[in-house]
């Protein structure tokens, strides 16, 4: 699984992937420099890799890992150290893509090779690929040696526009989802929107859920600007990411612990990881975004139900989340798992279902109890609403 030798074998891809990485450089996007996450920066546009070079400079780090994935270090890999020279002679850490992946497994593989190859507490981990590889990286710095430095360099438009932010770290424990895990921020967050160039369609869009999440909880205008990005379009989601930042840092910055607000973020989750974690039980290719997509869709209709959103907004999120999304199967035989899978969410409350529900759009309530019977009538609204022939 492990190759910390295949540093070499990526710098075979060095001078062929910097020439044309350098050219997607070219492209000129609205962005912010840096904004405060509350003691760490997250930097975005322009000279993304010059204030890493900067950071890397200061840092007196005594030796620097880089985790990446399979894809991330054939796509992102040669580009980051063909621009950031201080990252030349660092070893590189590379596990196998996929959600499947982000087990307590891998990251005893992880702590493992870390110890091998003489990492101490001044190392540094850079976590170079989507929410996977940031949340396990993120956990297995936080905790070797009681803790070494690490810093986010997301890939991905979801971890961009979400995972790389906020601290929150772990992975799953057999197929429930981060079950374990620990608060953690990074000592930075590096996002360079040109890795978005090469990510599949399926992955844009699932990255997508997150920003269509950050509109419904944070108003009326970002929706309507949401509203009108072609979601396929690498510029034009480009142009998303610094709203979402600023949406779930200003969340974050209120409540970094999850212990009322930071709650909004997780619209959509209650059911969107139940059905995650199903599809990771039956091996079902089901992506994090397109769970949450239909656990908003559900989430939406329990919220006109029982927390006042209207029937009209109901409906523009359905058909707006319908256009995009590919339906997700919801077989009615085995709702009862997904009900049970629901009762381990870590914002539960003594075995009942608690959920983050939308009064309107950009205006929502935390730790609303959800009745196990909407939520059953929830999943007979998604099958009826969501376009089975897609
Ligand atoms: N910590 C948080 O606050 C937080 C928030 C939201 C989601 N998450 C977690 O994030 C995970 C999902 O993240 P994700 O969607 O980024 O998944 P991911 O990390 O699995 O990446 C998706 C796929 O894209 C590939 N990839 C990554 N960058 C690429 C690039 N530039 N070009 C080509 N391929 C590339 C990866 O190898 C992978 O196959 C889930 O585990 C979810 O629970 C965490
Ligand atoms: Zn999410």
């Amino acid at each position: 699984m492990f190759a910390a030798d295949c540093y070499r074998w990526a710098w075979a891809f060095v001078k062929v992937k910097a020439y044309s990485f350098l050219c997607i450089l070219r492209r000129g996007m609205e962005q912010f420099e840096s904004i405060d996450a509350g003691g760490y920066p997250v930097i975005n546009g322009e000279n993304v890799f010059g204030h890493l070079s900067g950071f890397l400079e200061t840092g007196s780090y005594s030796s620097i890992f880089i985790l990446v994935d399979d894809n991330t270090l054939r796509h992102c890999l040669p580009g980051l150290i063909a621009n950031v020279e201080k990252l030349q002679d660092a070893e590189i850490l590379e596990i196998d893509s996929g959600e499947e992946n982000k087990s307590i497994e891998v990251c005893t593989q992880l702590w493992s090779a870390l110890g091998e190859l003489g990492a101490d507490r001044r190392s540094l981990l850079v976590n170079l690929g989507g929410g996977v590889v940031g949340d396990m990286g993120g956990f297995v710095a936080a905790t070797f040696k009681r803790g070494i430095d690490f810093i986010n360099i997301p890939t991905t438009l979801l971890s961009q526009v979400d995972a790389s932010v906020g601290g929150k770290t772990g992975v799953d424990l057999g197929s429930l989802k981060n079950e374990v895990g620990v608060f953690c921020d990074p000592k930075a967050v590096y996002i360079h929107t040109d890795f978005l160039y090469t990510l599949e369609q399926r992955q844009l869009r699932s990255g997508f859920a997150e920003v269509i999440k950050h509109a419904l909880i944070a108003g009326k205008s970002y929706w309507k600007k949401v509203k009108s990005v072609d979601p396929a379009a690498v510029d034009e989601l480009a142009l998303l990411i610094p709203d979402s930042i600023e949406i779930k840092n200003k969340i974050v910055q209120e409540d970094p612990k999850e212990k009322g607000k930071r709650k909004a973020l997780n619209f959509g989750h209650t059911i969107g990881h139940a059905l995650e974690s199903y599809a990771l039980q039956n091996s079902i290719s089901l992506l994090h975004g397109e769970a949450i997509a239909a656990g908003m869709i559900c989430e939406a209709y329990i919220s006109s139900a029982v927390a006042g959103l209207s029937s009209g907004q109901l409906s523009e999120i359905t058909e707006f989340i319908n256009e995009i999304f590919p339906p997700v199967k919801l077989p009615r035989t085995r709702e009862k798992e997904l009900l049970k899978l629901m009762r381990h969410d870590k914002k539960n409350v003594a075995g009942n279902i608690n959920s983050t529900l939308l009064k309107e759009i950009g205006k929502f309530v935390t730790d609303k109890e959800c009745d196990e019977a909407l939520i059953l009538e929830s999943f007979g609204y998604y099958r009826e609403k969501v376009r089975q022939d897609k």
